[in-house]
Formats: C-alpha cells, sequence, structure tokens
C-alpha cells in the first residue's frame, strides 16, 4: 500500500529516509536539516505564496553572487550565523585575541616589508598600524603572518569596484620580526553599510533594520604551532558600535584610533595635518589539532 503521507507522517518518512547516507556525519547533518526546516514549516505555516517568495528570496541570492559580490556570506552574516560559527569554533583560552567574522572582502593579499605604505594611494587620513603576535604564555612569536584589510575613507573596499580590480589597496601581508612585532601605514577607513541593493538589503528592510557596520580595520594572524585568528579592531567611539549589522563587536576588540596634527611619526615620517595611530597587539592560542 501507499503511503498517504501528511502532517503527521511526513516528516518520519523524510529522516527514514537518510539510513543509508554516505557517512555518520552525512546522516547528522541531513537529519538535523530535515527536523528544523519542518519545525519552521510548522511554526510559520506559510501560505504557498510565501514558500514560493522564499524560494525566490533564495535564487536571487545565489544570482547575486559574482567574484566581486559574495551574497550568501551577507545572508549568513547578517542572520548572526557566521558568529555563532565562529563562536563554536573558536572556544579560546584566556589570553588568546577574540575572533570574529571573517566578511566576503578577504582575499590574499599582496606582500610588503615592514613599515611599508599599503594603502596605495586610496584616499584618507593617514594611520600608522603598529603591533605585535605573541602565544597566550606571552612568547613573541616571529615571522607570524598577518594580513591586514580594510575600506577606503567612503565606505568600498577595492574589491568592489565596478570597474574590477586593477590593483588592490587597503590590503597587505606583513610578517612579524624578531621581536615580534610589525608596524605598517595606511589610511584611516569609516563605518559603512554592508551592500544593501539585492536580497539580504531587501530582508534587512522588511526586517526593519539598517545596514551599517562599525569602523574596522581587518586582521587575520598564522603563526605555525597555533590557532589561525581571524578578527578586526573597531574604532572607540562609533555610532554603531551596539547595532553591527552582522553582530561582529566584542568589547575586547574596541581600540582607540588616536588623532595626531603634524609632528614625526615613531618611524621618523614627518607628518603634516591630521593622522591617527592604532595599536594591534595579538594573542595567539596554541593549534589544538
Ligand atoms: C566586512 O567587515 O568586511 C563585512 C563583514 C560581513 C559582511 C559584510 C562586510
Ligand atoms: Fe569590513
Amino acid at each position: 500500500m501507499v503511503p498517504d503521507y501528511d502532517e503527521s507522517n511526513i516528516t518520519a518518512a523524510v529522516l527514514g529516509s537518510l539510513t543509508n547516507a554516505k557517512s555518520e556525519r552525512a546522516r547528522h547533518i541531513s537529519e538535523a536539516m530535515v527536523r528544523h526546516l519542518h519545525a519552521f514549516i510548522r511554526e510559520i505555516e506559510p501560505t504557498e505564496a510565501e514558500w514560493m517568495a522564499g524560494i525566490d528570496f533564495l535564487t536571487r541570492t545565489g544570482q547575486m553572487c559574482s567574484q566581486s559580490r559574495q551574497e550568501f556570506i551577507l545572508l549568513s552574516d547578517t542572520l548572526g550565523a557566521s558568529m555563532l560559527v565562529d563562536a563554536i569554533n573558536h572556544r579560546l583560552p584566556s589570553g588568546a585575541t577574540a575572533t570574529t567574522v571573517l566578511g566576503p572582502f578577504y582575499t590574499p593579499p599582496p606582500e610588503f616589508g615592514d613599515g611599508d605604505d599599503m594603502s596605495n594611494e586610496l584616499e584618507g587620513a593617514p594611520l600608522f598600524i603598529e603591533g605585535s603576535v605573541a602565544s597566550v604564555s606571552g612568547e613573541r612569536l616571529a615571522g607570524a603572518l598577518v594580513d591586514i584589510w580594510h575600506c577606503d575613507s567612503e565606505g568600498f573596499y577595492d574589491l568592489q569596484q565596478p570597474t574590477g580590480i586593477d590593483v588592490l589597496s587597503g590590503r597587505g601581508r606583513f610578517r612579524t620580526q624578531a621581536d615580534g612585532s610589525f608596524h605598517l601605514w595606511t589610511v584611516r577607513p569609516t563605518a559603512y553599510p554592508i551592500p544593501a541593493d539585492g536580497p539580504v538589503g531587501e530582508m534587512l528592510a522588511v526586517q526593519g533594520r539598517h545596514p551599517f557596520r562599525p569602523e574596522h580595520v581587518h586582521f587575520r594572524v598564522e603563526a605555525p604551532g597555533h590557532h589561525e585568528l581571524v578578527t578586526h579592531l573597531f574604532a572607540r567611539g562609533d555610532d554603531w558600535l551596539l547595532s553591527d549589522v552582522v553582530f561582529g563587536v566584542k568589547d575586547a576588540l574596541i581600540r582607540s584610533f588616536e588623532q595626531h596634527e603634524g609632528g614625526i611619526a615613531r618611524d621618523g615620517r614627518v607628518m603634516d595635518g591630521t593622522w591617527f595611530t592604532l595599536r594591534a597587539d595579538f594573542g595567539l592560542a596554541p593549534a589544538t589539532k
């Protein structure tokens, strides 16, 4: 006899179809997906038009993705899913710098020498970043790789240029010195809205949310034998610190961008006008695997 599937037996039937999954992990993930999806449908009781609108939303999210736009990462970020995955994967010991989302604008950056300027002619107030990398036990780590990226003073990343990317700017790869230190020049970024002209922007509008992230600089730090660190440093006093659209802010990651007028920077550069300094000291947890 053909089973008559209805609200009372459809979930069990789909779960029952998963017994030959290729691995325990595949079975576990598939079962959880079915249980939660069916629970979601039972909770919201969508009309068929609403369900098709949801499918259309996901279809358009995929269609919006390109070399310069990753709408699915934006969706994951704005629903707090990226920060939840981040939290689960980085349960770190005390002394380790807190992590936050990678975001959609990372790409392996050009390499620079210690002290170089990575702004590559971006407009904005000069920013001198001076920092260090150490283990949680305080041992300074020489030769650690430090990738840094940020938007320009208008709030755009180089990857977002509509004309395509001729040159990367506002991003660089540095290596720590024998004492674990690094320093570089760039320009100060700004707070910015995430791209809101696609399905994620529509979702934020429907949910009554703004699209802004507080001003920040991104860092990715790698050292042998240590847990990779992906984080940002956020500007103290920024208007959006309490309502970051991707839920990425942590108190321990807020720093003062110290303002200066003229004078001489610590590396001897003679300064004219307003410029800023940011300290970026990181603690890395030991690798677990
Ligand atoms: C970013 O900070 O680059 C970012 C993070 C999540 C979504 C959009 C942008
Ligand atoms: Fe960013």
